[in-house]
């Protein structure tokens, strides 16, 4: 079965940045085959690892609804559908979940596609989940236990707080969540030692265990500037060992 590492945060905290370069530590770890699910309805991982998107896992349930081919059954079908949704490149396939469908749709079309994406997962080692932050898409996956939860936040208490609080939707969505574990990003580097305690104390009373600090890098706003892929920063770059070095202390 592979291990499923999920990004949760609000707004803007980094979770699309984290999830691109979680990316590329478990391919330098040969950590493969590798499914990076983006469930971000703005969907824009992609763009972190310069890759084109043709179809979307929302598109193709639209479609279920009007046109099912003849002489195909639906399971071969839906298999079909969803491989020409996946983006595959080496030592790693890429799908856009793109929109969800109203609230409380649990149509046909929702149940085929959990079940090929259920058969699809089987084949990887990591699934990578880059969330919004409601998590819509979670439940839609059939997900049913996430071995990761990354709480990405910014380098403040309250926020601290808050990812405390969205780490806690994951619940009524009736996911296991193995293990659940907070990221502070963009950090001012060096960190003034006033505000690590505060972080520190934070993460304490949050019940988020503090997995590591990721500081505010100009190397990553170059890198997204330049629409270059995050899977081409050098490993040597400061930015990216530290990534490193936070994702080895979390997987390990
Ligand atoms: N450590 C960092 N250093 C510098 N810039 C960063 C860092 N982390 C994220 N950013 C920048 O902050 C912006 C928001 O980051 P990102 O898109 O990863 O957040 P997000 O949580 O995925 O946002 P959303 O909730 O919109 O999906 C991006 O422009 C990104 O380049
Ligand atoms: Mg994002």
């Amino acid at each position: 079965m592979p291990k499923v590492i999920a990004m949760a945060g609000k707004g803007g905290t980094g979770k699309t940045t984290t999830s691109a370069l979680l990316l590329k530590y478990l391919l330098a770890k040969n950590s493969t085959p590798v499914l990076a699910v983006d469930a971000d309805s703005n969907a824009n991982l992609n763009e972190l690892l310069a890759m084109e998107v043709d179809k979307t896992i929302g598109q193709i349930r639209k479609g279920i609804k009007d046109e099912m081919p003849p002489n195909i059954t639906r399971d071969q079908y839906m298999e079909m559908q969803i491989h020409q949704a996946l983006i595959e490149s080496r030592g790693y396939d890429l799908l856009v979940m793109g929109q969800p469908d109203g609230p409380g749709c649990y149509c046909a079309a929702n149940q085929y596609l959990a079940m090929t994406m259920d058969h699809l997962a089987s084949n990887y080692k990591y699934i990578l989940v880059d969330n919004e932050a409601g998590m819509e898409h979670l439940s839609r996956m059939n997900l049913r236990s996430i071995d990761y939860l990354l709480v990405i936040s910014d380098p403040s208490a309250r926020g601290i707080l808050t990812a405390r609080r969205i780490s806690e939707v994951t619940k009524p969505l009736a996911i296991e969540v193995h293990k659940k574990c907070l990221i502070v990003n963009r950090a001012p580097d060096p960190m003034p030692d006033e505000l690590m305690a505060k972080i520190n104390q934070a993460a304490e009373e949050s019940d988020l265990p503090l997995a590591g600090i990721l500081p505010a890098s100009n190397d990553l706003i170059n890198q997204e500037l330049s629409g270059d892929s995050y899977l081409e920063l050098a490993e040597d770059q400061s930015i990216i060992q530290q990534a490193f070095g936070v994702f080895d202390s979390i997987l390990s």
